[in-house]
Formats: C-alpha cells, sequence, structure tokens
C-alpha cells in the first residue's frame, strides 16, 4: 500500500530500504523521499519503520 503519496512510496518501499542497510527512520526518509513533502504520510510511515526495525 502507498504510505506517501507526494513521493509515491510503499510499505514495501521502506521496509526494502530497511533490508538494504537503513537503520533509522531519518535514513529511511533520506533514501527513499518518504515524508519529504506535504510531511502527512510522517506518523504511518514512522510506525513502518518502527514496526520493520524491531523485526529484522
Ligand atoms: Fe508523504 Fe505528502 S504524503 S509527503
Amino acid at each position: 500500500m502507498y504510505v506517501c503519496l507526494c513521493q509515491g512510496v510503499t510499505d514495501g518501499q521502506i521496509r526494502d530500504a530497511i533490508y538494504e542497510g537503513c537503520c533509522s527512520y531519518r535514513e529511511v526518509r533520506e533514501t527513499t523521499g518518504v515524508a519529504t513533502q506535504c510531511g502527512k504520510c510522517a506518523c504511518v510511515a514512522k510506525q513502518v519503520v518502527r514496526d520493520t526495525l524491531s523485526n529484522v
């Protein structure tokens, strides 16, 4: 599903970024561009990062 409509970032892309080495929300944001425009998706994006990091 799309987490960030502005940048077209899906939850799968966030997970992939973490599997490929990102280990914080900040790094995921820099890598995927998630939450870099309107910012409305930040809460959900952070949640996906948190959930994924606690499962790796
Ligand atoms: Fe992610 Fe707007 S929906 S920055």
